[in-house]
């Protein structure tokens, strides 16, 4: 028997004894994602079936997650208006507006590139409904052309309490809505979501052209909102300055707006605002970031830009970016691009997308793509084990987050949950934890929020990296 037949054939048997052992545990992932042999299709079905368990609101009556029930019913009645659905934000319940227009922006962009992936893997129509479920809620946030609701649910509040989200109000209280309006503004918020409304308008073009329309009329009214009342959006929702605080200002989210609205309409209108914005925040806009994500969407400017237009001006600016995150960003040993303290891995996912994003485009295509497919194989498992909770070869089981963490047994669920030694007692299929630190160490415990909790904006890049590689499969 030659090498490769020998390995082949040990690679079937541990594969296929892999696949049975993990099937009783969780028979959707029983789908061949083994070490340095990944299925993205079998991926991109566990991290969609994550954003349903973020999923807030009356849920329908053909819902995946089967410990997850209606929640939140009261959301918005405080203000007279009905703001439920959306998602939780993370391992709380927060429904943070800002990270989550940034999640929708960022899938939304892979499923208009990829739609061929989406298709392969037979997630298509999960797809188009992880990202419906956000934008409803943003139309529902968006009470009048300069009023919208940004944030729901108390930071301070919320974290203070650990529980199921279907056990709420704990307090015996409403929880708060928070809004901009033009007494000072939003930018950023209302840029991101304008982005967000934008590219699901394209999203659904053919699908469903009625939806397509609704979201494109919202998109434009925002942008026009978040450009003439210029303003950081924690200046009215103060509440939100501790978690999502814009730190790299209102320019980005223009730009990003703008070019949304470029590529849904066509409309040279917004070429000519995307100009004025590199007109003002040029320093910013033709610099190079250090991230690509929910604060920080420069790159992604830079390579959408790149994209829409083919300009060779915007090329430059994505080859400068992919060029420092590929060649001289720091790594650590065992190869992940180590861009920050918190949430390493939804960084590296994130530089992953962009710069396939750039490839895509003809810059340096073959680095990066090579990039990208590493930093997913160091997710998924290249290390020897995975950070996306049930999925591949020991997987996180102990992520911080509320609604996994509490049994059904018994009813009351709080701070005893959190502190459990024992694994999350409902698998919360698909999410990528925070990931190791600058040495590649990391501990699965649940308690460890900056290397343990998981995010709406964690699986955004990542989930996009996914279908541009299945795509590149396919092709
Ligand atoms: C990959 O996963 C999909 C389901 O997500 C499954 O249908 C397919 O058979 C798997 N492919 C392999 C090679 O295991
Ligand atoms: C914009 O132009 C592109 C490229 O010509 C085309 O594929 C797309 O359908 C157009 N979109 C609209 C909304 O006209």
């Amino acid at each position: 028997m030659n090498q490769v037949l020998f390995t082949l054939c040990v690679g079937a048997l541990v594969s296929s004894i892999y696949a049975y052992s993990t099937y009783k545990a969780q028979p959707e992932l029983a789908r061949g994602v083994g070490n340095g042999n990944y299925n993205y299709s079998a991926v991109i079905h566990a991290s969609l079936l994550f954003y349903e368990a973020q999923r807030s609101g009356k849920l329908p009556a053909d819902k995946r997650i089967p410990w997850r029930g209606d929640s939140m019913l009261d959301d918005g009645k405080t203000v007279g208006k009905d703001l439920t659905g959306g998602y939780f934000d993370a391992g709380d319940l927060v429904k943070f507006g800002f990270p989550m227009a940034a999640t929708m922006t960022i899938l939304s962009w892979g499923l208009v590139d990829y739609e061929d992936a989406y298709q392969k893997a037979g997630e298509l129509e999960n797809m188009r409904n992880a990202i419906k479920w956000g934008t409803d809620y943003f139309l529902k946030c968006h009470t009048s052309d300069n009023e919208f609701y940004g944030q729901v649910g108390n930071g301070n509040e919320d974290h203070a309490v650990w529980g199921r989200p279907e056990d709420w109000p704990k307090t015996g209280k409403v929880r708060p809505a928070y809004k901009v309006t033009t007494a000072k503004g939003g930018t950023d918020l209302l840029g991101e979501t304008s982005a967000a409304l934008a590219a699901a308008s394209i999203a659904f073009a053919k699908s469903d052209p009625t939806y397509s329309a609704t979201l494109l009329t919202h998109a434009k009214s925002l942008y026009t909102f978040a450009d003439k009342h210029r303003s950081t959006y924690t200046a009215e929702i103060t509440d939100a300055a501790n978690f999502y605080k814009s730190w790299s200002g209102f320019g980005d989210e223009l730009a990003w707006a703008a070019t949304w609205l470029l590529r849904a309409t066509n409309d040279s209108q917004y070429k000519a605002e995307v100009d004025k914005h590199f007109n003002e925040f040029g320093k910013q806009l033709m610099g190079k970031s250090t991230q690509f994500g929910w604060d920080d969407k420069t790159a992604g400017v830079q390579v959408l830009l790149a994209e829409v237009t083919g300009d060779q001006k915007y090329k430059t600016l994505a080859q400068t970016f992919c060029d420092w995150v590929v060649n001289t960003a720091p790594k650590t040993p065992k190869g992940m691009v180590y861009l920050d303290q918190w949430g390493t891995l939804r960084h590296a996912g994130n530089v992953a997308f962009v710069c396939l994003q750039a490839a895509k485009v003809g810059v340096n295509p073959d680095a990066y793509r090579k990039f990208g497919e590493k930093q997913i194989g160091y997710i998924l498992g290249d290390t020897g084990r995975s950070f996306v909770v049930g999925v591949g070869v020991n997987p996180p089981a102990h992520p911080h987050h509320r609604a996994s963490s509490c049994p059904d047994e018994p009813k009351v669920c709080d701070y005893s949950a959190m502190s459990n030694p024992g694994p999350n007692p409902h698998v919360l299929t698909g999410a990528m934890v925070g990931g190791p630190d600058q040495n590649d160490a990391y501990v699965d415990k649940r308690d460890d929020y900056v290397h343990n909790e998981v995010a709406m904006d964690y699986n955004a890049g990542f989930q996009g990296a996914l279908a541009a590689l299945l795509h590149l499969q396919t092709i």
